[in-house]
């Protein structure tokens, strides 16, 4: 397993490999590798000539320093897990220095208006940070594929936006969530939550998955009276928004109608840690 450190030294094994008209497959993560991470992998390795896992805890996407200082970094036991996938796996791994130099700031994007919504609303700068870095990435890596989990829903849509808006020739693909045996999404996240925290944290995909019943025959504002008031009830867990959107748009919707698709959206603060999750409605 080869791991790259420096853009320049990955770059030039992209290049020999277009030459070859190898196909390349991405998986852009922030490291703490998890299950979910490993089905995206393992779809990158099924359908591309070589992959390209980068691991790249990236500053300007975090809105909140304490996130960022305590975000996980284990390089080593994550390379030890790609190893058990494939020995052919490209590990990119740079240095903050490497993508930013001395200017470590994102550009600012227009993602017509989908960075407003949800997560562009609790979490300022978050989505500027994550088109710069996966741009970058891109740029670097050249690939023909690039997997993204549906936890991030947002981040996908703003990702397949990007890529339009900039014509950049990748093929973003979203691959479905992956959860622990009791529903909680995986996240990297996942392992700061203290024992009492985890335990209580299956409640929120069991709370998504009884809002998807209840849309059935109520409208979204019941549902999401509902889900607020569940939480309201619970003393572990602290609600930061639920929301029913349309899946194009990411608007907050009002009413239903036949013709679209909806998705509840969730965030939610066990202790300090800061997790999301989302369920399609229809
Ligand atoms: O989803 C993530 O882990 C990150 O937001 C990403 C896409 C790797 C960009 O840093």
């Amino acid at each position: 397993m080869r791991i790259y450190h420096k853009s320049s030294e990955l770059k030039s094994t992209v290049e020999e490999l277009k030459t070859q008209n190898r196909s390349i497959g991405m998986v852009p993560t922030m490291g703490a590798l998890h299950q979910g991470h490993l089905s995206l992998i393992k779809q990158a390795l099924d359908e591309n000539d070589a992959v390209v896992v980068s691991i790249f805890v990236n500053p300007t996407q975090f809105n909140n320093p304490e996130d960022l200082e305590k975000y996980p970094r284990m390089l080593e036991t994550d390379v030890e897990l790609l190893k058990q996938l494939s020995d052919d796996i490209m590990v990119f791994a740079p240095s903050v220095e490497d993508i930013y130099g001395t200017d470590v700031e994102s550009t600012s994007f227009s993602y017509d208006g989908l960075e407003h919504e949800m997560e562009g609303r609790f979490r300022d700068g978050h989505f500027d940070g994550v088109g710069t870095i996966v741009k970058r990435l891109f740029e670097i890596a050249q690939p023909d594929n690039a997997y993204f989990g549906e936890k991030d829903f947002q981040q996908l849509m703003i990702i397949k936006k990007l890529v339009e808006k900039y014509e950049i020739p990748v093929n973003v693909v979203g691959c479905p969530i992956y959860r622990e045996d009791d529903g909680l999404a995986m996240s990297s996240r996942n392992i700061r939550l203290t024992p009492a925290h985890r335990e209580a944290s299956p409640f929120i995909y069991k709370t998504l998955q009884a809002a998807k019943v209840k849309f059935g025959t109520e409208s979204a504002k019941a549902v999401t009276d509902w889900v607020e008031s569940e939480f309201a009830a619970n003393d572990l867990l602290e609600l930061e928004y639920f929301i029913i959107a349309d899946e194009q748009t990411l608007k907050t919707i009002t009413e239903k109608t036949n013709s679209n698709t909806y998705r509840g959206f969730i965030a939610v603060y066990a202790g300090d840690v800061r997790l999301i999750d989302n369920i399609a409605l229809n």
